[in-house]
């Protein structure tokens, strides 16, 4: 829809030469202060999700903003969220991986038990840059055998073939610059 997709992009910011130069950011924080583009990212994954993935058994969000998307989807769809966290963070038993991003390298880790072989998953992050952090987690997925349906982003950076990156898996972006 139109004007959900309008709401949602005029709370996107670009902040040129952050965090370091060269880099344009995407501000997603108006989206969070806003309670209608708030609801209007979560309407349009529902709406996805409900059209091209009948079965879902898990919502997981990538650390950190993907946190603040994944949850609310879960609860609509009636489903549980799990955590891909920066290593160091989950407690137990648990696997990782190591990656590039657009700006830097860390290390993703998800406990052992969140996923069980065979369920099938969704990803959902803020946003998609050169894809090394969904990349990751697609990664930690195949390690707990889960089966990643695909991948759910708010902004997609096209110029960064995020997308190519991850095949083959598929992104739902629903903003592209
Ligand atoms: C950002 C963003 C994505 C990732 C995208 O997170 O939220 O997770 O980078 O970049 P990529 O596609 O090149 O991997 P960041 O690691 O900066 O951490 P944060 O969410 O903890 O701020
Ligand atoms: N905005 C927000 N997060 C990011 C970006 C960006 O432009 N690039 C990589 N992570």
């Amino acid at each position: 829809e139109e004007s959900k997709l309008d709401l949602i992009s005029r709370c996107i910011r670009p902040f040129p030469d952050f965090p370091s130069e060269g880099i344009l950011f995407r501000d997603i924080c108006p989206i969070m202060k806003s309670p209608a583009a708030l609801t209007a990212v979560i309407d349009l994954f529902e709406q996805h999700v409900l059209e091209c993935h009948p079965v879902v058994d898990l919502i997981v969000g990538i650390d950190a903003r993907g946190f603040l998307f994944g949850p609310l989807l879960a609860q609509r769809l009636g489903v549980g969220f799990v955590m891909v966290r920066k290593k160091g963070k989950l407690p137990g038993p648990t696997v990782s991986v190591a990656y590039t991003l657009e700006y830097g390298t860390a290390e993703a880790e998800v406990q052992e038990d969140s996923v069980s072989p065979g369920q099938k998953v969704i990803l959902i992050d803020d946003l998609l840059a050169t894809g090394g952090t969904l990349f990751a987690a697609c990664e930690l997925m195949k390690k707990l055998r889960a089966e990643v349906l695909e991948c759910l982003v708010v902004v997609s950076l096209k110029d960064l073939s995020g997308a190519d990156k991850l095949k083959p898996h598929t992104v739902f972006p629903l903003i592209q610059y």
